[in-house]
């Protein structure tokens, strides 16, 4: 790719043959001129030039400044090719150029403030400028999820069809929040999560068929929220206006950190909040039994249990609450289960690990990060619900100015009654794309592959008695740490500590750590969509190098 001439004072030239149109400031993609492909393509306004125009000749006049057209479909055409070139090149080099690119950032805080002007520029700058700036100033203050050798927290997995998805949906841009303000919107999510809770195996109760349903939120942070509102909404019917502080809430102490954050912004008082313990005993899953103890000693004191947030897949450890007894207990007291999958649930779609959410037929709500593992590009969170009443019920709004008639009005999903927010993106294009780009085997297949690296991480780690693997490994994610030496729990935390400061210190790869019963721990979770056997072995050779290090000093 090369650019055309672009003069300081904005006198803006294009120059070679081709068929470029004039794009801003005077600069044409690849070998072009402007060669009056259609007027008024040439757009821009000279650099530090007021009055500068190209004029579809691809000559500046100095003039008069043209209109710009904030979408224009030529200056997208050719501006979108430099774009996605400039995204295969990023994935390219990511490959083949890993040095270049630290996998954990390694700038230091208020970097870019030294390096970028203090405000906004009154006049448009080539896209070349500031793709070089991408380039010298931005990707350096990247930490490269999409690097090869990322193994930290969990993956967020990219693909080209999700991107892809996530371009048309850029492009159109309709904003679906009723099912008016773009049927097909509303229509393909409907049909969308149809298929993917198939492919799950969910019960028919979460089909759009029956009184449940599915709707893509934003975040698990926004599922969650979603659910104990609408739960909270349902207990409150019963228990009365008044009851808030009554209600109680329970979930393990490895839940993810966005349960308590929907329960405050749900007004439940934090003291209400019940996190579980967990240890080594259960893999770290929630015991039935704490439950069923908590609820009952609640019950005794007054209180109102109506929510239960289990876990498949947790953030520290992907550990699995075991949702055939949780569901009893909850069916039994009548208590609403969420089952947050964000991670593990998009294995589900495997056969082998379907078992790890048998139960979910007791719950009321189940959801995955579709952008986690389902390679849907961020952000993709589909969400069932059992009864969509119960949301709608506690998100409905009415305002006039989006009343609208329809012939079959019970039949129409409004979405921004499934949701916080009112607007949305078309999120389902890119879940339809994923599903229908690769098909579903294939996805099987991606999924088995990441379980297959982190099972050959996990032999490394096996195999070295300075080495012990820390948990009981179901998915990606392989929790590990140096040893501890004649017992030394504090010493071994401090060893772990600085061994993950080190490797990741080389920018060669990036791994991240969890605490679980007090210890430090080391994660290794496999998933982002470029890693292969050889990137793992490099990790583990990176890590055992470094090892070396607090084996032999006697200061660790
Ligand atoms: C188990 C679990 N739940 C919820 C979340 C939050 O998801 P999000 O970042 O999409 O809000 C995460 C994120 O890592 C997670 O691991």
């Amino acid at each position: 790719m090369e650019y055309g001439n672009s003069t300081e004072n904005g006198i803006g030239k294009s120059n070679g043959i081709g068929n470029g149109h004039g794009i801003g400031n005077g600069y044409v993609n690849g070998h072009g001129i402007c060669n009056g492909h259609g007027n008024g393509h040439g757009i821009g306004n000279g650099h530090g030039n007021d009055n500068g125009y190209v004029n579809g000749n691809g000559k500046v006049n100095g003039e008069k400044m043209k209109k710009m057209k904030p979408m224009d479909s030529e200056m997208l055409r050719e501006q979108g090719h430099i774009m996605v070139d400039f995204i295969a090149d990023y994935y390219k080099n990511l490959e083949d150029s890993p040095q270049d690119f630290p996998v954990l950032s390694q700038v230091q805080p208020g970097y870019l403030r030294d390096i970028l002007p203090d405000s906004a520029p009154d006049h448009p700058e080539p896209l070349k400028e500031l793709l070089h700036d991408v380039s010298k100033k931005i990707i350096p203050g990247l930490t490269h999820w999409q690097s090869p050798s990322y193994f930290a927290y969990y993956a967020s997995s990219t693909s080209v069809a999700g991107f892809l998805g996530e371009m048309l949906n850029a492009g159109l841009s309709v904003v679906g929040f009723t099912w008016l303000t773009s049927p097909a919107a509303t229509e393909l999510e409907v049909i969308v999560l149809d298929w993917l809770a198939k492919l799950l195996q969910l019960p028919d109760h979460f089909l759009s068929t029956g009184r449940g349903g599915g709707v893509i939120q934003g975040t698990g942070c926004e599922a969650v929220l979603v659910v104990v509102l609408a739960a909270r909404d349902r207990i409150m019917k019963k228990a009365g206006k008044n009851s808030l502080s009554q209600l109680v809430v329970y979930a393990s102490d490895q839940t993810h950190s966005s349960f308590r954050k929907a329960c405050l912004i749900g007004g439940i008082h934090e003291e209400n909040i019940r996190l579980l313990k967990t240890d080594s005993s259960t893999n770290y899953g929630m015991p039935p039994k704490s439950l069923e103890e908590a609820i009952s000693s609640d019950l005794a004191k007054g209180f109102i249990p109506f929510f239960i947030c289990a876990t498949v897949g947790t953030t520290s450890s992907a550990a699995v609450d075991p949702l055939v007894p949780l569901g009893k207990i909850a069916k039994s007291y009548g208590i609403w289960m969420h089952v947050d999958a964000a991670y593990a649930g998009n294995a589900c779609i495997c056969p082998e690990f379907r078992k790890h959410i048998d139960g979910v037929e007791n719950a009321d709500s189940f959801n995955i990060n579709a952008h986690k593992w389902l390679f849907a590009n961020q952000t993709c969170s589909p969400l069932w619900v059992k009864d969509r009443y119960s949301l709608i019920d506690a998100l409905k709004t009415n305002p006039e100015y989006l009343e609208y008639k329809v012939s079959k009005r019970d039949e129409v999903v409004n979405y921004k009654d499934w949701q916080i927010s009112l607007s949305r993106r078309f999120r389902s294009l890119k879940l339809w794309m994923v599903l229908r780009l690769y098909g579903a085997e294939n996805l099987r297949n991606f999924i088995r592959d990441h379980v297959n690296l982190a099972k050959h991480f996990e032999d490394y780690v096996a195999q070295d008695a300075h080495f012990e693997v820390v948990t009981t490994r179901y998915f990606s994610l392989v929790c590990f740490r140096l040893a501890p030496v004649d017992g030394d729990e504090d010493k071994c935390n401090e060893r772990n500590r600085e061994l993950l400061a080190t490797v990741n210190s080389t920018g060669k790869i990036f791994i991240s750590h969890t605490a679980l019963s007090g210890k430090f721990i080391l994660r290794f979770a496999v998933g982002a969509p470029l890693t292969e056997e050889k990137h793992v072995t490099e990790a583990w050779r990176i890590i055992q190098k470094h090892a070396t290090k607090f084996i032999h000093n006697k200061k660790f």
